[in-house]
């Protein structure tokens, strides 16, 4: 009767568990929903984060563990996992409150990281656990092994080269550009591929002596495969890396049979995947290049000709050649979010639409320094989503323009990307400013932008500088708009 009781208490809270779980993985399909637009991406956030609280929740109140006389307890060391999940917690979020919104970036490479190893930490542990049973029905070559060696792989990767592109981000690592650096790249991916292909033929469990080997290698690669990646190309890794990450997570779904690990590994796995697609259209770029070739950050190409000529704007002649065009685009770029003067940016559309001006903002794919950067920024000034163009369609429409105002961009930009074949921008998608009838280039001074070449569009003759912050510069311009 007791045994009874045991197994109906049992499959009561395993039916408990599974629809938590099944919830938690609708919550995150609602949450990755609402996360596609800047207007409900914040609940998006919210609604995700309560499918994991409740995964987690669930997880520690009702998952049993199989003991070895086959009887079902609760999990051990509760006090161990709420003591660890009240420090991450409290680091994590310490992080997202203080992080200035230009390092928002870094810290995703950050977190990203963080789940990669995680997940590589779970496969690690888990390979001293590979089923008696299934070793000697199948030897190593089973589901089990394979998913802990994929795991363990792709989770390293993620991590060392995710701490690689934080580096890049905040500027504390360099490319490192050589010949030699792909080769050795190849080499190590053939030896990671032969030593995986080599554990799941082994006929008998091996010791964890060659998973410690396996684990250095992919560490090793994660940091050789994002060194010699940079400049224009950094989009296209981040993403990959966070679709890797995803993948990994999966890995531990599938490990654990969790079908709320699973459905989360998989859609931030699928979301990268789609995200690396895109960046590679938006570069021109086939992944094999950007992976392989590893073009970007070369400051060879668009070299400086001491004779060209720089010429700037006056405040007044700009605000008087806005306040009278028809029709004006902004580009934002890095340099925006930098300034934090999107509230301005803002500011000065909606005085410019007052009287009577078509104004609307030309995102490029890869502005600012990641994916939805502008978006997110020009979301938080409020600015409506409808006046937001996609590149292609806002060079469309650059010869019937009177002015654009770029704004702290500079790579999305640059004419090199289209005329000069030796640049490493060159095939990228740019915004063709030069087409309409003005240009006014907001920035500090002449400096380079993230690619660290040279852009001819400052000295193309229908272009001025306005030089200064710009946050101080819209400032001033805004005032000297309402003075006319
Ligand atoms: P950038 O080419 O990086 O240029 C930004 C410009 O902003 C700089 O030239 C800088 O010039 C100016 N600037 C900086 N602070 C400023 C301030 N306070 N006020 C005014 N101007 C300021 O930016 P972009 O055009 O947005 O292009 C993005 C680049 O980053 C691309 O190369 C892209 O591939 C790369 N990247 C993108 C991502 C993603 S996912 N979006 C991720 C990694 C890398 P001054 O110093 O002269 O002011």
């Amino acid at each position: 009767m007791e045994q009874i009781t045991k197994i109906i208490e049992f499959s009561q809270e395993f039916s408990v568990l599974e629809i938590s779980y099944f919830l938690a993985s609708v919550l995150f399909i609602i949450g990755l929903k609402r996360l596609s637009h800047p207007a409900t991406a914040r609940n998006g956030n919210l609604w995700a984060s309560a499918g994991m609280f409740m995964a987690i929740l669930f997880t520690i109140l009702f998952h049993k563990v199989k003991m070895e006389d086959g009887t079902y307890e609760g999990i051990g060391n509760v006090e161990w996992i709420l003591g660890a999940l009240a420090i991450g917690t409290a680091i994590g979020w310490v992080m997202a409150v203080k992080v200035k919104m230009t390092a928002m970036p870094q810290m995703v490479s950050i977190f990203n990281g963080m789940g990669g190893a995680c997940a590589a930490l779970i496969s690690f542990m888990e390979f001293q656990h590979v089923p008696h049973e299934l070793v000697q029905a199948h030897g190593m070559l089973n589901g089990y092994t394979i998913s802990v060696m994929l795991g363990l792989m792709i989770g390293s990767v993620s991590f060392a080269g995710s701490m690689i592109a934080f580096g890049k981000l905040d500027d504390r690592i360099g490319d490192v550009k050589s010949p030699l650096l792909r080769y050795f790249n190849l080499g190590l991916l053939a030896l990671l591929v032969g030593l995986f292909v080599y554990v799941v033929l082994l006929p008998a469990y091996p010791g964890m002596g060659i998973i410690y080997i396996f684990a250095l290698l992919a560490l090793i690669y994660g940091v050789t495969f994002v060194m010699p990646i940079g400049g224009a190309d950094m989009p296209v890794v981040i993403s990959l890396l966070n679709s890797f990450t995803g993948v990994a997570a999966a890995m531990g779904g599938f490990l654990y049979g969790n079908r709320a690990m699973l459905t989360g590994g998989i859609l931030v796995g699928s979301a990268g995947t789609i995200l690396t697609i895109l960046m590679c259209k938006a570069m021109n770029r086939s992944l094999l290049n950007v992976i392989i070739g590893a073009f970007g950050g070369n400051a060879a190409g668009g070299v400086e000709d001491p004779d060209k000529i720089v010429k700037e704007i006056s405040l007044s002649d700009a605000s008087v050649l806005l306040s009278y065009s028809q029709k004006v685009y902004i580009v934002p770029g890095y340099g925006l979010a930098v300034a934090q003067a999107q509230h301005l940016c803002h500011e000065l559309d909606q005085l410019l639409a007052s009287k009577g001006v078509e104004v609307k903002y030309a995102i490029h794919p890869v502005a600012g320094r990641m994916p939805g950067h502008m978006n997110v920024l020009l979301a938080e000034a409020d600015v409506p989503y409808e006046k937001l163009v996609e590149a292609e369609d806002a060079n469309g429409e650059m010869n019937s323009t009177d002015v654009v105002i770029v704004i702290g961009a500079n790579d999305v930009v640059n004419p090199a990307a289209e005329d000069d074949p030796s640049s490493p921008i060159y095939g990228m998608p740019v915004i063709r400013a030069w087409e309409a009838k003005n240009v006014i280039v907001m920035k500090r001074s002449m400096g380079k932008g993230y690619a660290a070449i040279e852009n001819n569009l400052f000295y193309h003759p229908k272009n001025r500088m306005l030089f200064g912050d710009a946050k101080a510069s819209l400032q001033k311009l805004v005032m000297e708009i309402k003075s006319l």
